[in-house]
C-alpha cells in the first residue's frame, strides 16, 4: 500500500489551463509525466495489450518495480513470449513470475476462457490494467457480434472482462485488507466529442448509433469510444466497486497517457500515417513516457477512485460526463453495455 506521501509524490502541476489541442500535445512532449518509483512488491498484476506500446511499457515498469507476479494478456502468445523475453532481459525479473496468457478482446469466448484460466493461474489479483485497444482507420464489424470493431474490443469486451475479473479483485481485497485496483486506459479525446454524436432519439440505441457504418469516421469514433470508456468506468464505480458493507473494495479509475508514439496507427494508409508521423515527431511522447501515467494511475488508491488521471493531475471529465445530459447518456450507455455483458456472462 502506498503511503499518503508516496501518492502525493505522483502529483504534478499539470499543463497551463485552456490550451488548445495541439498546444496541449506539444506541452505534453516537453513535460512527460513523472516516472513512479513506488514498489509493487507483493502484488499480482494483469496488463492487457502488453506485448507492445503503452501496455508493454507499463508491464516493463511493473517488473522493474518488483511486482510479485505479472500476467501479460495478449492476443498472440508468441508476441507475449517475446515481450516476456525483453522484460526479463531488461530488468533481470524472474521469468517464472511472468505468465503469458492468450486473450482476444474481439471474442466473448476468449474473454470468458481467459477469466476461467486466470483463476487457475493465480489465486490473487491486486491490479488490473485494462489497456488493449485499437483505432481502426476504416469501418469494420466484428465477424461474430456485428458491432463495430473498436466498440467491441475497446468497450463491450473490456466491460465484460472488467465485470468478470472484479470478483477476483474483491477476493484479493479481502485477503490483503486493502482495495484492489482496476484502471482503464482512456484518452483526453473523450472531451472532444460533440453532443450530437452521442445524442439519440427516444427509443434509439446508442450502441447501434455508434456502430453504424455511416457514423464511422476514424477520429470522431476514437473520441466517442474513449467517452464510452469514461461511461464504463462510471458504471463500474457505481455498481461494482463496493462490498456488502458499502465499503470500496475495488478502486477504479481511468487515465490518458497523452499523445504517444506507439503501434496504434499501424493499419492507417500511408497518406494518414505520414502526417501522424510528423505529429508524433512534433508532439508525441514515447510509449515509455506515456506508460508512466498508466503506472501512477494504478497507485492512486481511494484518492483516484472514479477519477480521470492525466499529466500527473486529476482532470474533470468533459461536459458529456459531468452535465445532466451527459449523465443521462452515461446511464443509457451503461445499461446497453451491461445488458450485453449479463447475456455474455457465464
Ligand atoms: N498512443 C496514444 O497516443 C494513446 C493515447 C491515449 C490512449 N491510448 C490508448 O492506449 C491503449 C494502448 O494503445 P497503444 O497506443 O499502446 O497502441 P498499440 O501499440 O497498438 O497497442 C495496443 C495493444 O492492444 C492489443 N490489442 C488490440 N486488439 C486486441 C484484441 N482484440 N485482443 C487483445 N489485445 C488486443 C494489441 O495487440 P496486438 O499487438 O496483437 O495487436 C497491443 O498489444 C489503447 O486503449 C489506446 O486507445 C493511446
Amino acid at each position: 500500500m502506498a503511503t499518503d506521501a508516496q501518492i502525493k509524490s505522483l502529483m504534478g502541476a499539470g499543463p497551463p489551463e485552456h490550451l488548445e489541442k495541439l498546444s496541449l500535445f506539444r506541452w505534453g512532449k516537453k513535460n512527460p509525466p513523472k516516472d513512479p518509483k513506488i514498489s509493487f512488491a507483493g502484488k499480482t498484476i494483469l496488463v492487457t495489450g502488453s506485448n507492445t506500446g503503452l501496455g508493454y511499457g507499463a508491464a516493463l515498469k511493473f517488473a522493474a518495480l518488483g511486482a510479485s507476479k505479472l500476467i501479460l494478456a495478449v492476443r498472440t502468445p508468441a508476441k507475449g513470449e517475446e515481450a516476456k523475453r525483453k522484460i526479463v532481459q531488461a530488468t533481470k525479473y524472474d521469468a517464472a513470475n511472468i505468465i503469458v496468457m492468450q486473450l482476444d478482446m474481439a471474442s466473448y469466448d476468449s474473454v470468458r476462457a481467459f477469466v476461467r484460466d486466470l483463476r487457475v493461474k493465480t489465486s490473487t489479483l491486486d491490479v488490473a490494467l485494462l489497456n488493449a485497444g485499437i483505432a481502426p482507420p476504416k469501418y469494420t464489424a466484428n465477424p461474430t457480434t456485428g458491432w463495430e470493431s473498436a466498440l467491441q474490443t475497446n468497450i463491450i469486451s473490456t466491460a465484460l472482462l472488467a465485470i468478470l475479473i472484479i470478483p477476483q479483485l474483491k477476493h484479493t481485497a479481502v485477503k490483503t485488507g486493502r482495495p484492489s485496483q482496476l484502471t482503464l486506459t482512456s484518452s483526453y479525446g473523450h472531451k472532444y466529442v460533440a453532443a450530437k454524436d452521442v445524442q439519440t432519439a427516444p427509443g434509439e440505441s446508442l450502441l447501434k448509433k455508434l456502430s453504424a457504418p455511416e457514423y464511422f469516421n476514424p477520429e470522431k469514433c476514437y473520441n466517442a469510444i474513449k467517452l464510452m470508456t469514461e461511461y464504463v468506468k462510471l458504471g463500474l464505480v457505481n455498481n461494482y466497486s463496493k462490498n456488502a458493507k458499502g465499503e470500496v473494495d475495488v478502486t477504479i479509475n481511468s487515465t490518458c497517457p497523452g499523445y504517444c508514439t506507439t503501434d496504434l496507427g499501424r493499419e492507417f494508409p500511408w497518406y494518414i500515417a505520414l502526417p501522424i508521423k510528423v505529429m508524433q515527431m512534433y508532439c508525441g511522447r514515447s510509449a515509455e513516457e506515456g506508460s508512466r501515467s498508466l503506472i501512477s494511475a494504478t497507485l492512486l488508491e481511494k484518492v483516484g477512485h472514479g477519477k480521470f488521471w492525466t499529466n500527473d493531475v486529476f482532470v474533470e471529465g468533459g461536459d458529456l460526463v459531468t452535465s445532466d445530459e451527459g449523465k443521462k447518456i452515461q446511464a443509457q450507455a451503461w445499461k446497453e453495455i451491461l445488458d450485453i455483458c449479463k447475456n455474455e456472462s457465464p
